[in-house]
Formats: C-alpha cells, sequence, structure tokens
C-alpha cells in the first residue's frame, strides 16, 4: 500500500448560518496520505483547527461507504469531485496531486439551504416523497408477491432506479437546479412492477407538482445530473416519468 503523503491548499465554502453572507477561506491539508478517503482528509483538517481553538468545517456524512446519500458537496465545481459514480466519501485523495488547490463548496439550489458551511438542508426531497414515493394499495403477503410475474429487463430497471440514494448531486450539477433525475428514479422503482402501477399516474403528477412548488428547476436535457450522479442513474428515467405525468393529465380530462 502507498504511504505517499501530499499537501493541498484548501478554499473553503464557510458560511455561519443560512442567513450569513458566507465566505471562502483558505486553509492547509498537510501530510495527507493518498489512501485516506475525502472525507479523511477534511476530518485531519478539523483536528488540527479544533486542536487550534477554531471552528471546524461543518459537513454531512454517515455510513462513508457510498450508500446513505447524506455526504457531498461541489470539489473544484464537480457535484461529488472528479470520478465518476463516486461518492465524495468514496473519493480517494490519490485523485490529486501534491501543491493542488481545492475548491470545496456546497451544494447549492434555491430549495437547498446552506445550513451551516458544506450542511444543506435536503428536506425538500423529503416533501416530495411525502407526496406519493410508495405504495399505499394492498400488495399482498411475501408469497403473493412471489406469484406476481415480473420480467427480468423491468426487475432490472427498477433495481437500477432503486439504487438512486437521495444526495442531491442531480440538482447541485444541474443548470435550472431541477429535481428531475432524483423524482424520476423514485417514480421508475415503483412503476416499473405490478405493485406501483396502481397509482403510477397520480403518484407521478403528485411529485411533479411538489418539485415545482419547492423551487426546483425545469430538466432541458443538459444531461448533468446523469454525469454527476453517483448512482449512475439515467435520463431514460425523466422520459418515463414524464410519460406517467402525460397519462395522469388526460386521466384528468376523462
Ligand atoms: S439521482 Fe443520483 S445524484 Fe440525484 S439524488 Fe439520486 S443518487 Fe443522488
Ligand atoms: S456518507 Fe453515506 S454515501 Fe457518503
Amino acid at each position: 500500500m502507498s504511504t505517499q503523503t501530499i499537501n493541498l491548499k484548501l478554499k473553503v465554502w464557510r458560511q455561519d448560518g443560512p442567513s450569513d453572507k458566507g465566505r471562502l477561506d483558505t486553509l492547509h491539508a498537510k501530510n495527507i496520505s493518498k489512501d485516506m478517503s475525502f472525507l479523511e482528509m477534511l476530518d485531519i483538517v478539523n483536528e488540527n483547527l479544533s486542536k487550534r481553538g477554531l471552528e471546524p468545517i461543518a459537513f454531512d456524512s454517515d455510513c462513508r461507504e457510498g450508500i446513505c446519500g447524506m455526504c457531498g458537496a461541489m470539489v473544484n465545481g464537480q457535484a461529488h469531485g472528479p470520478e465518476s459514480e463516486t461518492t465524495l466519501c468514496q473519493l480517494h485523495m490519490r485523485h490529486f496531486d501534491d501543491g493542488d488547490t481545492i475548491y470545496i463548496e456546497p451544494f447549492r439550489a434555491r430549495a437547498f439551504k446552506v445550513i451551516k458551511d458544506l450542511v444543506i438542508d435536503r428536506s425538500a426531497f423529503d416533501q416530495i416523497i411525502q407526496k406519493g414515493g410508495f405504495i399505499s394499495v394492498n400488495t399482498g403477503g411475501a408469497p403473493d408477491a412471489n406469484a406476481t410475474p415480473i420480467s427480468q429487463e423491468n426487475a432490472n430497471l427498477s433495481m437500477d432506479a432503486a439504487a438512486c440514494i437521495g444526495c442531491g448531486a442531480c440538482v447541485a450539477a444541474c443548470p435550472n437546479a431541477s429535481a428531475m433525475l432524483f423524482v424520476s428514479a423514485k417514480i421508475s422503482h415503483m412503476v416499473l412492477l405490478p405493485q406501483g402501477q396502481p397509482e403510477a399516474s397520480q403518484r407521478a403528477s403528485n411529485m411533479i407538482c411538489e418539485m415545482d412548488q419547492l423551487g426546483f428547476g425545469n430538466c432541458s436535457n443538459e444531461r448533468e445530473c446523469e454525469a454527476a450522479c453517483p448512482k449512475g442513474i439515467s435520463i431514460g428515467n425523466i422520459a418515463r416519468m414524464n410519460r406517467e405525468f402525460v397519462k395522469s393529465v388526460f386521466l384528468d380530462r376523462e
């Protein structure tokens, strides 16, 4: 295992609260092992700040295994940093060189307020889920579910969509701050299965309306969301969501 260490200059967004203007602080990360993760590097910086009686950088994390969706920041302008399909907690310092300057900023969108430094309020995602990100019809017990035939293709597409961890990188990467990749993943993983179909169109309509009301933008096919997504969620899900939405419009007219 490599034990090479690097020294970095960090330009970190510091903001004391939602109403604070915020600023970029210059900090130094010294003797950072290339085997460390990005968050471990921030831990070291924070330890040093604390030892000097200074406020550590606030950032979110939980699993540090790329599965919970808590971490995330813009690293040199890219959501979750430079590696594709990689969350910030799974990004390693071997992707940086000695002497690099790294800009670290929070995910930004009108619907995501900065709480402190790199910590943002993603409760807007929860509000969208509350409008339909669940199945309320009776789907029977486990033996019934096993007796329901589902094509391999739909099972695979549904599982792919269910990989969304709700991190918000898609919103931060989109020039319109659209949440369509997130919402379409949540809609797709249900509509592709028989249990999700009875409420499909109403669900799409309710979740999309909530997304609009919360201040997320529309999709203009930039595909930045797909490029930034650490779970490889495809924009094909957005097309599927839009088809469900159109169906809901026709249902309303009947
Ligand atoms: S679609 Fe991808 S980027 Fe967006 S919230 Fe889900 S996992 Fe994160
Ligand atoms: S801390 Fe859980 S995905 Fe990064």
